[in-house]
């Protein structure tokens, strides 16, 4: 099983950015765990991060054919994005939307998501976990549906 982990913009700054709200870890510490998490489940991932909408769409079109599933936090873009959202539909691919804060105890235009309108599963408000989950979850499905273990 292969899974697209998708992040999008200024999730490349986790550590500097707003650690109060986001943590105090990196990036790169994001990567190692999923990657932990996908290696435990004998999954393999392709990790990517834009700031770039359009980098973001061209990826989840990528994904059709190669990958399984997509895990994807598409930051600031879930609040504003028609095309991540046409994306997803398009590639029709199970998809898990995560994101690190709860957004819906946030601003209320945090409260809104086109990209979780694609997705069958929404995990906020765990941090790092929340990734973890999602991986789970899409290789439990996965297993399901092939009538076998993840
Ligand atoms: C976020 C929440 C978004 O509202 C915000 O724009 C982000 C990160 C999260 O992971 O909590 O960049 O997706």
């Amino acid at each position: 099983m292969h899974l697209l982990i998708l992040n999008g913009p200024n999730l490349n700054l986790l550590g500097l950015r707003e650690p109060a709200l986001y943590g105090a870890q990196t990036y790169a510490a994001l990567c190692q765990t999923c990657e932990d998490a996908c290696r435990a489940r004998d999954v393999t991932c392709t990790l990517f991060q834009s700031n770039h909408e359009g980098a973001l769409v061209d990826a989840i079109q990528d994904a059709y054919g190669k990958a399984d599933g997509i895990v994807l936090n598409p930051a600031a873009y879930t609040h504003t994005s028609v095309a991540i959202l046409d994306a997803l539909k398009a590639v029709h691919l199970p998809a898990v939307e995560v994101h690190l804060t709860a957004v819906a105890e946030r601003e209320p235009f945090r409260h809104v998501s086109f990209a979780g309108l694609a997705c069958e599963k929404t995990i906020t408000g765990q941090g790092f976990a929340g990734y973890v989950q999602a991986i789970d979850y899409l290789a439990e499905r996965y297993g399901a549906s092939n009538g076998q273990g993840a």
